[in-house]
């Protein structure tokens, strides 16, 4: 068995949230905490499903949508003690923008109501600009913000496709979510002539491999490996246990 090659890919917790849009100047959820969207039809959101670290919010018409943050546009900030809305004609990175808005003024605008929206439309044109609403495009299950980022090289690679991640060779690949929470998704087998794959010893041996590496990975609840072998698809299970 010394020359036979696993990799393992676990599902993490880490996924795309894509309601997790919020609006700056009062750190709130623009979909609510419940994912439920509370405007009316004035509130026009067209989400592109950029793939990018963070995904930023323009105003264009009045109407919302999404960007990369590194895209430079021109912004509006608002000033909240003079209740005033500023348009700022430099085009900047959305981070940029946020931070002069700070600076001089109190934060990029919101759009969370029609009045606001109306603001809006008075101080810029029918191109894009900033407004002060993101999303940062990896999410953990309790909504915290990860900093943390393994990323295999070339991943994250699937767009709007591949919303989950999973554990890689120690790194990390975005993947497709139709999988639930902690499982094991893929074993690349790489074997010299000797093995004999259709040796159920070989099986046993590869499931009690693939046990302790996934035991290795922390993963402490309990788990069904199953051996599919194509074409035949018949299946070779073993439960594991939860560790107390
Ligand atoms: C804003 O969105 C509405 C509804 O989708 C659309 O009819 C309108 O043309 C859009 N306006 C601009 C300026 O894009």
């Amino acid at each position: 068995m010394d020359q036979t090659g696993l990799v393992i890919l676990l599902l993490l917790g880490l996924y795309q949230d894509r309601t997790a849009w919020k609006w700056s100047l009062d750190n709130t959820y623009v979909y609510g905490d419940d994912g439920n969207i509370a405007y009316g039809d004035w509130f026009v959101f067209q989400i592109n499903h950029y793939s990018s670290s963070q995904v930023c919010g323009k105003v264009t018409g009045g109407n919302l949508s999404d960007l990369p943050c590194e895209h430079q546009l021109n912004s509006v900030c608002y000033d909240e003690p003079n209740n005033k809305y500023i348009p700022v004609t430099v085009p900047m990175t959305w981070s940029s923008a946020q931070s002069y808005c700070r600076e001089k003024y109190t934060d990029l605008t919101s759009m969370r109501t029609q009045q606001e929206k109306e603001e809006i439309l008075k101080v810029t044109d029918e191109s894009s600009w900033w407004i002060g609403v993101d999303r940062k495009l990896w999410n953990w299950p309790d909504r915290s913000i990860s900093s943390l980022a393994l990323w295999t090289t070339g991943d994250p690679n699937g767009g709007a496709s591949e919303l989950c991640v999973v554990s890689y060779l120690g790194g990390w690949a975005d993947v497709d979510c139709g999988l639930s929470q902690i499982k094991l998704l893929k074993i690349e087998l790489k074997s010299d002539a000797s093995l004999d794959l259709n040796d159920p010893s070989v099986h046993e041996d590869l499931l009690n491999h693939m046990e302790k590496h996934m035991r290795g990975h922390g993963i402490h609840q309990k788990f069904t490996l199953r051996w599919r072998k194509p074409p035949s698809r018949k299946v070779d299970e073993k439960e594991v246990e939860p560790l107390l």
